[in-house]
């Protein structure tokens, strides 16, 4: 079988979308907007190119869901109307492709960035007083009425995606951020309704996404995780009995999708791991999407071979910021452009950033209004 002929190319349904194949942008923080945290026309080009190939679902970077849980310099937010009149923006680019796109929201938690936290005045918080590693920022436990309020924040980012054009939201619930925070035991030491038991370190998740459905519907509302990941001084001894209750409770909700990463990865680091998502996959029975250590190939096998009974898409992350035309590519069997990992998150630079090249081959199937 050819590429082209694998199920890696047929449509898939995610919540409100159709897309034409299987290859997803996932979310990717590149640290291009303004000081403000607004989208820029620079990241309008950026996800306008990375749209190319119709039919493509793009998750965003992560935006920061309120000015309380800022952190990430030059990372984009999802909380005035600036913000999402910039959004509506690029959006609206995207769709013109004929692609699609999620907003990932995130709260960073005890990974804000101190600086940032006394230059905008918010206090760095978490699940309990624990510092992500010995000698990094003490949080402040977060309260009950804190948690309210933040949930409340997630509610209104879903609304407000959707008023920027978005089709959907992600919720980040990985990575070592705050929502994870509450679901591993070793970041929440709580005795209150939010720790102390797989149920109440579920709660805060829980209730961040029934809060985005009721605003939006679960169609549009999907989650990531990344069980297996020892990122950021995370990492449960045993993570399978926490996660299956999430995802219990997310496939109960009906979400748009599921999104996990793969043990190969931690953070954007090839780490060598046989642990396996079998049990997640057992457990929601929406769409997945896998990231995490992909190549065209591995992509094919997993959708072709191993998982012939699920609805799995693929997501690239390192590679699809170095090739705007990256579904094209791995379709023809095209060699890709190398990632250079120095400009990852260099500061409102176009370079490194927009200057990625598309093939020749792509650039000629436009030329004929074939791409
Ligand atoms: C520069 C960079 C920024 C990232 N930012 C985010 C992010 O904002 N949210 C998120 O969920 N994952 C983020 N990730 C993780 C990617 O989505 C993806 O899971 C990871 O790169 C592994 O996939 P890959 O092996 O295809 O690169 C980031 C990765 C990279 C390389």
């Amino acid at each position: 079988m050819t590429m082209a002929e694998s199920r890696l190319f047929k449509p898939l349904r995610i919540g409100t979308v159709e897309t034409k194949h299987r290859i997803v942008m996932p979310a990717a923080s590149r640290m291009r907007a303004t000081d403000d945290h607004i989208p820029t026309d620079l990241m309008l080009e950026y996800y306008t190119q990375r749209a190319a190939v119709p039919g493509t679902l793009i998750i965003t970077e992560a935006n920061l869901v309120s000015p309380e849980h800022s952190g990430y310099t030059n990372a984009p937010g999802i909380w005035n109307a600036e913000q999402i009149a910039a959004w509506r923006k690029i959006t609206d680019a995207v769709h013109s492709k004929g692609s699609s796109m999620f907003l990932q929201v995130m709260a960073l938690g005890r990974m804000a960035d101190p600086s940032e936290a006394k230059k905008e005045g918010f206090t760095i918080v978490g699940a309990s007083d624990i510092p992500w590693m010995a000698g990094a920022v003490v949080p402040k436990v977060m309260t009950v009425e804190d948690v309210t309020r933040t949930v409340q924040q997630f509610g209104q980012a879903a609304k407000n995606a959707v008023e920027a054009g978005f089709d959907g939201i992600e919720l980040l619930a990985g990575n070592g951020m705050l929502v994870e925070q509450f679901l591993q035991d070793v970041s929440n030491q709580r005795d209150d309704q939010y720790g102390g038991s797989i149920e109440n370190r579920s709660r805060f998740t829980h209730e961040i996404l029934q809060a985005m459905v009721d605003a939006i519907g679960a169609q549009r509302v999907g989650v990531r995780f990344s069980p297996w990941s020892e990122y950021l001084g995370l990492g449960m001894d045993d993570p399978v009995p926490q996660y299956s209750d999430i995802l219990r409770k997310a496939n109960d909700l009906s979400l748009s999708h599921v999104h996990l990463i793969t043990s190969r990865v931690k953070g954007s680091d090839d780490v060598v791991s046989a642990e396996t998502l079998d049990f997640a996959y057992n457990l929601f029975h929406g769409p997945i999407i896998l990231a995490g250590g992909f190549t065209g190939e591995l992509a094919r096998k997993l959708v072709d071979e191993e998982y012939l009974d699920k609805d799995i898409a693929v997501a690239f992350g390192r590679q699809f910021i170095a090739n705007p035309d990256l579904v094209f590519r791995i379709r023809e069997g095209l060699a890709l452009n190398d990632y250079d990992r120095s400009s990852f998150y260099a500061l409102k630079d176009p370079e490194g950033y927009i200057d990625y090249p598309f093939s020749e081959e792509y650039l000629a199937q436009r030329r004929l209004g074939n791409a």
